[in-house]
């Protein structure tokens, strides 16, 4: 495997678009720089995701090296330090879940959630890997990143970077348990109603 490659061995049973199936998460990052262009870029496809009401409710905080960094490394749960410190730009994600008027916005992480989905997807055609990572420190999020916990959720965290070779000790970590396997679309769509 090449740093670039994105291929993996997912199979499609009905027709979809290559870019479904060409994104995984990877655990193995290579130390590569990512460019002020290359960081637009994935912040700009992330801001056209739909939003109820277009509140486009979230909030992304990131940090690349410096000890800045190491804060937002510090927040990492003990298996996620084992690669994730690797990856040359770590974002923390927050939901806005209340608004001005003090109302609940009902679907903020479900926004937010399609706004990190656009990200990832973008971040797969640029042949970078992106891997989400909900084992943080939810709370010692807020004052990291400075964002107010009255107003905000803290979601997860996600990584991104050029995706690193076989030889690389968390790529072999992380092919033991590729994360291939998926419901089928039966268990998860259902047409007049639902059979559990
Ligand atoms: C919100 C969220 C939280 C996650 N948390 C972690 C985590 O803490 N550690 C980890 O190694 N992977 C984490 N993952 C990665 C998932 O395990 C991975 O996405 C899943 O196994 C499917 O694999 P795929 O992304 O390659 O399709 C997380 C993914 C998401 C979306």
């Amino acid at each position: 495997m090449t740093t670039t490659d994105n291929k993996n061995s997912r199979v499609a049973n009905a027709s979809v678009e290559p870019m479904f199936t060409e994104r995984w998460s990877s655990k193995a990052f290579t130390h590569k720089k990512l460019s002020e262009d290359e960081i637009a870029s994935l912040f700009e496809a992330a801001h056209w995701a739909p939003s109820a009401s277009n509140s486009q409710p979230w909030v992304f905080v990131y940090a690349t090296d410096g000890p800045k960094r190491e804060e937002f490394n510090s927040l990492l749960s003990d298996g996620n330090k084992r690669y994730a410190p690797d990856a040359p730009m770590m974002i923390l994600v927050f939901a806005r879940t209340v608004n001005d008027e003090g109302k609940k916005m009902r679907t903020a992480q479900f926004d937010t959630g399609a706004a990190w989905m656009s990200l990832a997807l973008q971040a797969n055609r640029m042949g970078l890997n992106t891997r989400g990572m909900g084992g943080i420190d939810l709370d010692a999020a807020y004052d990291v990143a400075g964002v107010p916990r009255d107003k905000f959720e803290t979601v997860c965290a996600i990584v991104v970077g050029t995706r690193g070779t076989d030889e690389d000790l968390h790529e072999r970590m992380v092919k033991e348990n590729l994360a291939n396997s998926r419901k089928s679309v039966s268990e998860m769509s259902f047409k007049d109603s639902y059979i559990g």
